[in-house]
Order: structure tokens, then sequence, then C-alpha cells
């Protein structure tokens, strides 16, 4: 058994410390140790987009990261997007868009789609396309992910 190292990460505005194993990935530390199944695992390497978490403000595919390399660092998942009770602009946008069937791939989007209205709140159609460009669904065919995030960047409702 590898040695544990000590990690003291900020999840959801929550302080967090525990001892790790290095090879422990980020997305197995929060949805296991941390019960913050949100965060959902598909392809287990970098290519869906369905695990895809904030680490100081930047999406992350959290089952490419090790959970070691977040000491210090601020981690925002699905759940730590919008405040408790109440839906975010992004997440109002995918539900007023009909953007989601079965839901595995959304907190993925949801993450992307959050740190794109942030950062680049009137992004263009094509930094919004490259965004999604990110991401895998199975089930939508994209039409309205892409109507959700069109709402988001139009300016309605509120950007978070
Ligand atoms: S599970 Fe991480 S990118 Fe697919
Ligand atoms: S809604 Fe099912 S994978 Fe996207």
């Amino acid at each position: 058994m590898s040695e544990l190292l000590p990690v003291r990460v900020l999840v959801n505005d929550e302080w967090y410390e525990d001892d790790l194993s290095p090879s422990r990935t980020l997305a197995d530390y929060l949805r296991d140790d941390l019960d913050l199944t949100g965060t959902h695992v598909g392809c287990e390497h970098g290519t869906c987009g369905a695990c895809t978490v904030l680490v100081d403000g930047e999406p992350v595919r959290s089952c490419l990261m090790l959970a070691v390399q977040t000491d210090g660092c601020a981690v925002t998942t699905v759940e730590g997007v919008s405040p408790a009770g109440e839906l975010s602009a992004v997440q109002r946008a995918f539900n007023e868009n009909h953007a989601m069937q079965c839901g595995f791939c959304t907190p993925g989007f949801v993450v992307s789609l959050t740190a794109l209205a942030r950062q680049e709140p009137r992004a263009s159609e094509e930094q919004l396309v490259a965004t999604l460009d990110g991401h895998l669904c199975r089930c939508t065919g994209y039409q309205n992910i892409l109507k959700a995030g069109r709402q988001i960047l139009s300016g309605e409702g509120d950007k978070e």
C-alpha cells in the first residue's frame, strides 16, 4: 500500500482534510469519500466530460486529476454551482429548454457552461460550441443543449 498524503481542499465552500493515496482520482474522492455523486463517471479516460468539476474556477476532468493535486485548491462540483435548494441560471436554462434526457451527461455540461458564463458572459457561438464540444451526450442530439447555452449567454436571467 502506498504512503498516504495529507490533503486540505475547499469543496463547495467547505474545507476537508484527508489522508489520501497518491493514486486516488479526484472523481473517486468526491463521489466515494465526500458523497458528492452528482459528479458522474463515464469513460474514465477524459473523453466524455461527465466528470467535469471546477478547480480554482477552471473546468477539469476529475477522472484524470489526482485528488492530491487539489491540495489547497477550491473545487466546485455540480452540487455547488447554485445556492442550496435553488437552481442556477444554467440549470434553469437546461430545464426550460428540455436539454436533458437520461441526465447522465448533464452535470458535466452544467459545470462547463457555468465556467463559460462566469468567464465569458458574452461568449460567441464559436466559444459555446467549443465548450460543448468537450462533452458527449448519447441521448439529446445536442440541439436543446445548444439552445440552453444560447439562453445562458443571451443575457436572459442572471449569470451567477
Ligand atoms: S469520466 Fe471523466 S471524461 Fe469521461
Ligand atoms: S441526456 Fe443522456 S447522455 Fe446526455
